[in-house]
């Protein structure tokens, strides 16, 4: 089974019965799949995006636990050890592990974006959270200008979301 798919396997089953939060990642995953091709990133690249896209989110329900928020500082501080543990049990070579969980600790900053990677994982996550979060036109409008840089992004969320 491809890499990928072993650890959306995973996100599934630690995530269970949360549905919500598996459509999220597996969402945030295909866009992200679409976005890694269509801008041709290198072999390495397209892994660790894919694996942070699946993984992004991986720290909600610790972050719910321990602190009683979903707020992004919390996840984004809980994720990296949980998605760590999923990578090395799946045999993720470190280097691509150490930058998945770079991925997750930093996927709500969206300055010193240092890849593409980085920036797709961003984007892909946007074009499922305006829809689930129903941002206003204004909204998607500066998260357009401030967030997309990528064509193939812009393009989903124009055809998605309006010009
Ligand atoms: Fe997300």
């Amino acid at each position: 089974m491809k890499l990928s798919a072993q650890l959306l396997q995973d996100m599934v089953q630690y995530n269970a019965p949360d549905v919500r939060r598996v459509s999220h990642a597996l969402k945030v995953y295909g866009y992200a799949c679409i976005l890694g091709q269509a801008e041709h990133l290198s072999e390495q690249e397209e892994l660790t995006l894919e694996l942070a896209a699946a993984l992004h989110d991986i720290g909600i329900h610790q972050a719910e636990r321990k602190y009683g928020s979903s707020a992004g500082t919390y996840q984004e501080k809980e994720g990296p050890a949980i998605a760590r543990a999923m990578l090395q049990k799946r045999g993720v070579a470190p280097a691509a592990a150490e930058r998945v969980c770079q991925l997750i600790g930093r996927h709500h900053t969206y300055t010193g974006i240092d890849g593409m990677d980085c920036q797709l994982l961003i984007e892909a996550d946007f074009l499922v959270n305006v829809d689930e979060d129903s941002l206003s036109a204004e909204a998607i409008r500066s998260v357009r200008e401030k967030i997309f840089r990528s064509a193939s992004g812009k393009a989903l969320l124009n055809a998605l979301f309006g010009a």
